[in-house]
């Protein structure tokens, strides 16, 4: 750990572009971390807000996620899926300090 209330997960560079890694958290569960073709990184849990489908293994277009049981489109940044379908997935704030990316371990924001 770096940062109090920031844990160390991998480097950026160990996601593929537009592609995702899916970590074990003990506070935050199953979590899959996006790295978009822009090099930003994004967390949310590996939970599809629709029927749970394994957003990680969903296709990265933007700054979206297709999930790849029904085809929703879930925000990256906002969890929220596109209209007209409703459903939030969990956020977990992440960011990338010196190619690593770290996750909050702190309490739930
Ligand atoms: S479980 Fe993701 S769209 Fe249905």
């Amino acid at each position: 750990m770096r940062t109090a209330g920031w844990t160390e997960v991998c480097r950026l560079d160990d996601i593929p572009r537009q592609g995702a890694r899916v970590v074990a958290t003990p506070k935050h569960g199953q979590v899959a971390i996006f790295r978009t073709l822009d090099d930003t990184a994004f967390a949310l849990e590996d939970r599809c807000p629709h029927k749970g489908g394994p957003l990680s293994q969903g296709i990265v277009h933007g700054h979206a996620v297709t999930c790849p049981l029904h085809s929703w489109v879930i925000d990256l940044g906002s969890g929220e899926a596109a209209a007209p379908d409703k459903g939030c997935a969990r956020r977990i704030p992440v960011r990338v300090e010196d190619g690593i990316v770290l996750l909050a371990s702190g309490a739930q924001p």
